[in-house]
């Protein structure tokens, strides 16, 4: 039954394509529309998916709102007044410039070219560009239309919103008006964003369909700076305490020439996925381009009003993929071991991210008074804790399923049970076995999961 002490660490490297075989395999992520071929970059989530998922945005939403005093939550429309889009410049200026290719009818980022999002050339592209026969580059508007109402005509276009942030700046006067707000104070929101990328790829990295976990903070325009350097900081530390490796996160500042068009200061944290150093969460200074765009198109004033003061506030915005945290999450806790000689896959995800907090194994899953001490435990864990109640195959088949969906702690129901009320308490990273009492578990795990964790070196 003991698998502990035999652990022989390698460092089996996540590739995307191992950590996006995994997801399919244990019932994490399927691509969508299987059954039809797919569509390009487009993925469903299955049951430890979307908890692992949950996971994510109840701890962005923990530390961005629950243990809080200055921040206030939201939740606004996908599609909303088009003249939203007009005023927040993405009309205009949300694109992509594109090139062509006459000969094999592709279609490219002109500022990808000669080199893909994983610094190779576009992969699908039979050429070297340079020998191309490429068009002059065109800007690609990346907004996804649709039509409201029964009438499909110009005026009746409408966007599917490609950020969540604007939702957040046109209920600015919604928000001063019904809350206890005062700046500096911020609106969080989840929810879903869409983007007709023409080079998505890599799994989740780059998708068209897309939660974000977005925060627009106002604040006096002398103090942002200092709420910008607070906030970089701030989502620097959430990742580190959710286990990400401190070694695998960096923090980079936007060159004026890469700076969106609202934007007067970017820090992006950079996240070392398998594809090299990529983006993981942007964090903006907005100064006061929103709500200023917003109070001229719409004619209502989005300011503050003090008693003593009046003025635009200007906004810090720290911005995360529900998706790309899932794909980081994934891949830094993706392992490859041996264990007494044999190889294991291992997630060591941080216990408040794992999908199942804890499994309850009967050791022999025939035996009926192991199951009968097991099935009462796994119904009492399952009120407080995700838990899942395994009694087929070897309890060693057993260990290794829990481990390649990352659950940190397994219970083991056996002869000693029943002898003396306890249980065995597997760790999933040590592999070291605990005896405890059977009627302590559930307040011991909840204990544990409060407590810091710490990643692997
Ligand atoms: N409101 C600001 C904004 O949307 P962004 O850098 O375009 O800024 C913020 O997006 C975050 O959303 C990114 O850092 C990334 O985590 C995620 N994201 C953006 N586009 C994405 C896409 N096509 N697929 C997956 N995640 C995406």
């Amino acid at each position: 039954m003991t698998d502990s002490g035999q652990l022989e660490r390698y460092q089996g490297e996540a590739t995307i394509e191992k950590v996006a075989s995994l997801s399919r395999r244990r019932g994490f992520v399927f691509p969508t529309s299987d059954i039809y071929g797919g569509l390009g970059s487009s993925f469903d989530f299955g049951h430890y998916g979307v908890l692992l998922s949950q996971n994510i945005k109840e701890a962005w939403q923990r530390s961005m709102i629950q243990e809080r005093d200055d921040m206030v939550a939201l939740d606004s429309a996908v599609i909303l007044n088009p003249q939203v889009w007009v005023a927040s410049g993405h009309v205009g200026g949300f694109s992509d410039p594109m090139v062509d290719c006459r000969t094999c009818k592709l279609r490219f980022r002109a500022d990808h070219l000669g080199q893909s999002a994983c610094g190779k050339r576009p992969s699908r592209h039979p050429g070297e560009h340079s020998e191309c026969d490429l068009t002059e580059p065109r800007d690609f508007n990346l907004m996804f239309e649709t039509y409201v109402g029964a009438v499909r005509e110009a005026a009746s276009t409408a966007y599917l919103r490609p950020e969540t942030a604007q939702g957040i700046f046109v209920n600015f006067k919604n928000v001063t008006s019904s809350l206890r707000v005062k700046p500096p104070f911020g609106i969080a929101q989840i929810g879903k964003s869409f983007r007709n990328e023409i080079t998505p790829g890599n799994f989740l990295f780059r998708v068209r369909e897309f939660e974000q976990m977005e925060m627009e903070f106002f604040v006096p325009p002398a103090d942002a700076d200092e709420w910008h350097r607070y906030w970089i900081e701030q989502r620097l530390n959430w990742h580190l305490s959710l286990g990400v490796r401190p070694s695998h996160l960096r923090v980079r500042a936007h060159e004026a020439d890469e700076l969106s068009h609202y934007s007067s200061a970017t820090s992006d944290i950079e996240y070392l996925f398998p594809i090299g150093w990529q983006e993981l969460e942007g964090v903006a200074n907005r100064g006061d381009y929103d709500l200023r765009q917003h109070s001229e198109a719409s004619g209502t004033k989005l300011e503050w009003i003090g008693h003593e003061e009046r003025y635009v506030p200007y906004v810090i915005e720290p911005a995360l993929g529900v998706g790309r945290a899932f794909l980081t999450f994934m891949c830094d806790a993706y392992d490859e071991e041996v264990v007494a000689d044999r190889p294991r896959t291992v997630l060591h995800l941080h216990p408040r991210l794992a999908p199942v907090k804890v499994a309850v194994l009967p050791l022999i899953g025939k035996d009926s008074a192991m199951v009968e001490r097991a099935r009462p435990l796994y119904e009492d864990l399952r009120r407080s804790l995700s838990a899942e109640y395994d009694d087929s195959a070897a309890i060693g088949k057993r260990y290794r399923r829990q481990d390649e969906i990352g659950t940190p702690w397994a219970l083991t129901i056996d002869e000693q049970t029943a002898v003396d009320g306890t249980v065995t308490l597997r760790d999933r990273d040590t592999l070291e076995q605990e005896r405890i009492a059977i009627d302590g578990a559930k307040q011991l795990l909840l204990d544990r999961l409060e407590q810091p964790w710490q990643p692997r070196a």
